[in-house]
């Protein structure tokens, strides 16, 4: 037997942000970085919020929020009595709110409403029972999980999207190619999460470079602003896999944006799942290499055997890499090769030990994971 169920109400297209007017509680917390406060998009959310008696803002999230937000985000929740929080931002601020709303919920016994407004088209935290939280003593990503962390709302507005800078555009759209990309070939999979996947990878290929041109392109915006969120209903559903668990483990030692690691990472790791060779020849008959041919052709690339499917969607990656500016290294991601040494085991056992690991379709240990470090292992 098995379920799909979508807890969170989407509400999206034209005065989507007129949602707000229709909520109601005591005392509204909208929670959010100082970007978003300083450019006055925290206050448009608020003066929304006409239904709240009381409507304060909380801006200190960072990015890659650390354990110490969410006790400082707490005690400001109960100051203000909080019972519904607006989580507005990227995924820093929405998975800061959704693990600080989950504690302070235990803490209190109330039920803390939680709605979200994406301000970049990325993580699809939105519409995931995920929330992303890093330990910096221990060099780690936490990924917490648990079905009370959906928000019970997700607002798509793509109007907030248009002051992303490019570099921020490129990261986190590969973001959402390699949420989609893992759910597909996740050993999670199922039909409901491979539609949702391949029309979150058919408006990438068409939306993401016109939206990395000029942040204003309202349309391409709002095409990833869907994507984002499509490819997040369908890795929730599916899972993830090594891309995003050697990911966590390179933003936890290196800061580099998570989209970025994932970008950087992506070729090489569906390399290792379909176990193609340098000759471009799938050494094993395997379903990923099907599946990912499959794509291929509905994606218009030439496909007509798994190695050439799978070779083409690889090649098509490094196009997109090239024209988003994406760096390939570690050297070229600022990360020095004496701490890369340092920390390269530990960032082997972090990636074999996240939860993402569980649903990769190959089985990989400490050399798989290894022989993936080993090709963007490059300092010049
Ligand atoms: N919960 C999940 O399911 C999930 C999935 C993937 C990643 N994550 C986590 O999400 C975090 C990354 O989120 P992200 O990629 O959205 O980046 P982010 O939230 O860290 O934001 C990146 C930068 O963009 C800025 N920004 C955000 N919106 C903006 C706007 N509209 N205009 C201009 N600047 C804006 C932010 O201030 C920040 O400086 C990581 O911690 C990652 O581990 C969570
Ligand atoms: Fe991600």
């Amino acid at each position: 037997m098995q379920r799909f169920k979508l807890k969170t109400d989407i509400i999206f297209g034209q005065n989507a942000l007129d949602v707000l007017k229709t909520l109601s509680a005591r005392s509204c917390v909208v929670f959010t970085d100082a970007f978003l406060t300083a450019n006055g998009t925290a206050d448009r959310i608020a003066s929304l919020l006409v239904g709240c008696e009381k409507v304060s803002v909380y801006s200190e999230v960072k990015p890659d929020p650390p354990i110490e937000l969410v006790a400082s985000g707490m005690k400001f929740l109960l100051e203000k009595e909080a019972d519904l929080v607006v989580a507005l931002g990227g995924g820093s601020a929405i998975d800061a709110a959704k693990s600080t709303v989950y504690v302070a919920r235990k803490h209190t016994g109330k039920n803390i409403r939680l709605i979200a407004i994406p301000t970049t088209s990325g993580t699809g935290s939105e519409v995931t029972q995920f929330a992303v939280i890093s330990d910096i003593q221990a060099e780690k990503k936490i990924p917490l999980i648990d079905e009370t962390l959906l928000p019970e709302m997700a607002i798509l507005s793509c109007e907030l999207t248009a002051s992303v800078p490019p570099a921020v555009t490129a990261d986190t759209g590969f973001d959402v190619l390699t949420h989609a990309l893992e759910a597909y070939i996740s050993t999670n999979s199922n039909e409901i999460s491979d539609a949702l996947a391949e029309k979150a990878v058919e408006l990438f290929a068409d939306y993401i470079v016109p939206a990395y041109k000029n942040g204003n392109d309202l349309i391409a915006r709002e095409k990833m602003h869907t994507a984002s969120c499509l490819a997040g209903i369908a890795f929730n559903e599916a899972g993830l896999g090594i891309n995003h668990s050697i990911a966590h483990a390179l933003g936890a030692n290196f800061h580099i944006p998570h989209g970025r690691a994932n970008a950087m990472l992506l070729p090489h790791v569906l390399r290792y799942n379909t176990e193609l060779d340098i000759k471009f020849c799938v050494k094993n008959a395997n379903p990923t290499a099907d599946k990912l041919e499959s794509l291929a052709r509905r994606l218009g690339y030439p496909a007509n055997s798994s190695d050439i499917g799978v070779r083409n969607m690889i090649v098509k990656i490094k196009e997109y890499q090239r024209w988003l500016n994406i760096p390939t290294t570690l050297g070229e991601a600022g990360v020095k090769k004496q701490d890369y040494l340092e920390s390269k085991q530990h960032i082997i056992q972090s990636a074999l030990a996240d939860a993402c690991t569980a649903t990769n379709p190959r089985k990989v240990d400490a050399a798989g994971i290894a022989e993936i470090l080993d090709k963007i292992d490059i300092f010049i």
